[in-house]
């Protein structure tokens, strides 16, 4: 039997609540699809910080690489730790796995409602590519003149070609496999939107734009389309059924995805994938939302966008059939609409969410 080894980091606030959710569900996966899935848990976050002055030990890396994925609560109590230190834990392990795709799927399930009229099952159904290890989030600059009227601070961005082009390549190859114009009149099999802003970014933007002309060309059967970031916001809720895959620079693929999950019913249901595609290192998976902190213990909050960023971690691992039968259960259960959490109108607690798809997913 195949076994499976996977880092749990539950983090801050909700997250060892929705961390258990998602782990039950894996577990049940495992059960009925025949292979192993050894957790192992990681107490790392702000309470040990406040404890012992880091996050995460310092060699917590070399600690992860020997998993085969992790999964990530969520990170951050500004309560406890200010927020630029505490998700320095989150930012260096995306950075030193140098997982550099952010995959953000953006897909509305039938039952779930949001507050855009425009969205429907069917014109929801979209990724976002966010690339994951440079960009806006390089971290280089300063504040200088501290303290006088003459302060000031440089914060840079880094856009490296190399960068640019893998994370458009997995673009183009996302589209490829997600087939989502196969079909049509035009023989494209799907369509990559570039979220560019060169318009005002007269350097890195307009060297994005001309990278991705670049990738582009070596994918003649996948549609493209351009698109500013501003203009995006927009096209998302006026036309989400025009997206299939979206590539995005690291800030503007974080702000993006904040109104994607509105569109899918709400930061309760939003999950992506820090992911290496290279696999020479553990990928992370996550829900995208925070940690909550004024929730914790409450059993509140929704665990489904935990549980489908451990469906996206199962469906890394190459166990599709179970990828696809945690995401069937979820999808069920959703469409019935009988469980569920305060978010969504109900009125369970997290673990009867958590508890109602691992048996779903039991059943089959
Ligand atoms: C996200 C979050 C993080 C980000 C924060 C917490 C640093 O908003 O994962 O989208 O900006 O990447
Ligand atoms: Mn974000």
């Amino acid at each position: 039997m195949k076994e499976y080894r996977i880092a749990v980091v539950p983090g801050d606030g909700v997250g060892a609540e929705v961390s258990t959710e998602a782990e039950r569900v894996l577990l049940a996966a495992a059960r009925r699809f025949g292979f192993g899935a050894k957790t192992e848990w990681f107490d790392w976050g702000c309470d040990r910080y406040l404890k012992d002055g880091e996050m995460m030990p310092a060699d917590a890396l070399d600690t992860l690489s020997r998993f085969d994925a992790i999964f990530l609560g969520c990170i951050g109590d500004a309560n406890k730790v200010p927020d630029h230190i505490s998700l320095e834990m989150l930012l260096g392990i995306r950075k030193g796995f140098d997982q550099y795709v952010n995959l953000r799927p953006i897909r509305l399930y039938p039952g779930v409602d949001t507050p855009l009229r425009t969205a429907t099952p069917e014109t929801v159904d979209f990724a976002v590519v966010r690339e994951n290890t440079e960009g806006e989030y390089s971290r280089l600059g300063g504040i200088f003149k501290q303290g006088s009227p003459d302060g000031f601070a440089v914060q840079t961005g880094i856009f490296t070609h190399k960068g640019m082009a893998r994370v458009m390549r997995y673009a183009f190859e996302l589209a490829r496999s997600r087939r989502k114009l196969a079909g049509g009149p035009e023989g494209k099999v799907g369509k990559v939107t570039s979220c560019s802003k060169s318009n005002a970014l007269n350097y890195s933007m307009v060297y994005w734009d001309q990278v991705f002309e670049e990738v582009a060309a070596g994918y003649p059967d996948v549609a493209t389309d351009k698109a500013f970031v501003d203009a995006i916001t927009m096209w998302f809720v006026k036309n989400p059924e025009w997206f299939d895959v979206v590539v995005a620079s690291n800030l503007f693929g974080d702000i993006i995805t904040d109104l994607g999950s509105m569109l899918q019913g709400g930061m309760g249901l939003a999950a992506g994938g820090n992911i290496d595609p290279e696999r020479r290192y553990p990928s992370m998976f996550e829900p995208i939302h925070g940690s909550a902190p004024k929730y914790t213990g409450q059993r509140r909050v929704n665990p489904i966008a935990s549980i489908e960023a451990m469906r996206m971690l199962v469906e890394h691992l190459g166990e599709q059939a179970a990828g696809d039968a945690m995401g069937e259960a979820v999808k069920a259960l959703l469409t019935k609409g009988e469980v569920r959490t305060r978010d969504m109108g109900g009125t369970n607690t997290t673990d009867e969410v958590g508890q109602a798809v691992a048996a779903l997913v039991t059943e089959g």
